[in-house]
């Protein structure tokens, strides 16, 4: 299979990205699939072009943290979509044949217009964001796009087109099927919508001490006022973090067991659930160390991933422009 996604360089990743997303793409590259994952910074732009002052250097960083968290550039084609400027030309020819009624009506599209209001973003290019989605995808001609569920409608889109471009040019593109993860969302630390705006996010770098300063205020189990009070813990946020951080079954059973017992306190549980994070986040931490003090490492894997995308999206552009009838 061919598989494709992006992810916007918005920042430091977050444990929702690494667990939502990231490690679905690690999974998939162990097996015969050729692999392209990109920064999606034009995607970026589109809500965020007001400010890009930070754009080249959260561009590094997200590589980086790709490849920290087990993104293999030898099985894995890593690029910057700027770089790629077939993904444009794509982008443009694709806008010829979408209604723009189509892009209207997409709900995420209608409320994010309201959560950014502040943000001025009754552009063309925010509008357009699913077209050049399509083509981020179209122009690999992707078998499978690993996303999350909030992506399901772009995921819709993108098949729509293909198919009446199908239709009016002839068969150049597959329809990409969605590889939605079947890790369910995390909340943040609040129990509120993971989000940096909220103050509720910890990052992939997150130290321990850091770590242990926003897992101790967790709220638990709000039947658990007292010590002794019995707690449910599908109730409580602290046991989605365990479970999604992969608490060894044992440990998860004991602590069902002393949480609707009152046998074990909150403030234990929370610390054996920070034990649990820095397992998996402490081999993460040494790699961003390391790429850090050679940053070449990580401009050269982007180089020579742009390279090998342009290759492949370069094939595809000239099927469609044969398909089109462009001189
Ligand atoms: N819209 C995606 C997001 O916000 C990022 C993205 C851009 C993407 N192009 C893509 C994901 C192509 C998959 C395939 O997460
Ligand atoms: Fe939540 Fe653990 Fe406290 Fe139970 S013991 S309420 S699972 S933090």
């Amino acid at each position: 299979m061919r598989i494709v996604s992006g992810m916007r360089p918005t920042g430091k990743l977050h444990i929702g990205n690494l667990l939502g997303a990231l490690e679905n793409w690690v999974k998939l590259q162990d097996n015969e699939n050729e692999n392209f994952f990109f920064v999606a910074d034009w995607h970026m732009l589109t809500t965020g072009y007001e400010d890009t002052s930070k754009l080249k250097e959260n561009t590094e960083t997200l590589v980086r943290e790709f490849l920290a968290s087990g993104i293999d550039p030898k099985k894995s084609v890593v690029f910057v979509q700027s770089n790629v400027k077939e993904h444009a030309e794509l982008h443009l020819l694709l806008s010829m044949i979408v209604q723009l009624g189509r892009l209207e009506r997409i709900p995420t599209y209608k409320e994010q217009l309201r959560e950014l209001k502040e943000r001025n973003i009754s552009t063309l290019g925010f509008l357009a964001y699913p077209v050049l989605q399509a083509a981020d995808i179209l122009a690999y001609n992707a078998d499978g796009v690993p996303v999350g569920e909030d992506q399901a409608f772009h995921l819709e889109i993108t098949r729509e087109i293909a198919h009446k471009f199908n239709s009016l040019y002839g068969e150049v593109f597959k329809e990409p099927k969605t590889l939605l993860s079947r890790v369910p969302k995390l909340l943040g630390t609040d129990g509120r919508k993971m989000s940096k705006s909220y103050g509720n996010v910890i990052n992939i770098d997150t130290n321990e001490k850091e770590l242990k300063n926003m897992i101790m205020p967790m709220k638990t189990d709000p039947a658990r006022m007292r010590r002794t009070d019995p707690g449910t813990p599908e109730k409580c946020n602290v046991w989605a973090y365990h479970k999604a951080f992969g608490t060894p079954q044992e440990k998860l059973d004991e602590i069902h067991r002393g949480c609707t017992s009152a046998k074990i306190g909150c403030v234990d549980c929370k610390k054996i659930l920070i034990k649990s994070m820095k397992e998996k986040l402490e081999p993460i931490w040494v790699k961003i160390d390391e790429l850090k003090a050679h940053p070449q490492i990580v401009k050269d894997v982007i180089s020579e991933g742009n390279k090998k995308a342009r290759t492949v999206a370069g094939e595809t552009l000239q099927k469609v422009r044969e398909a089109m009838n462009l001189y």
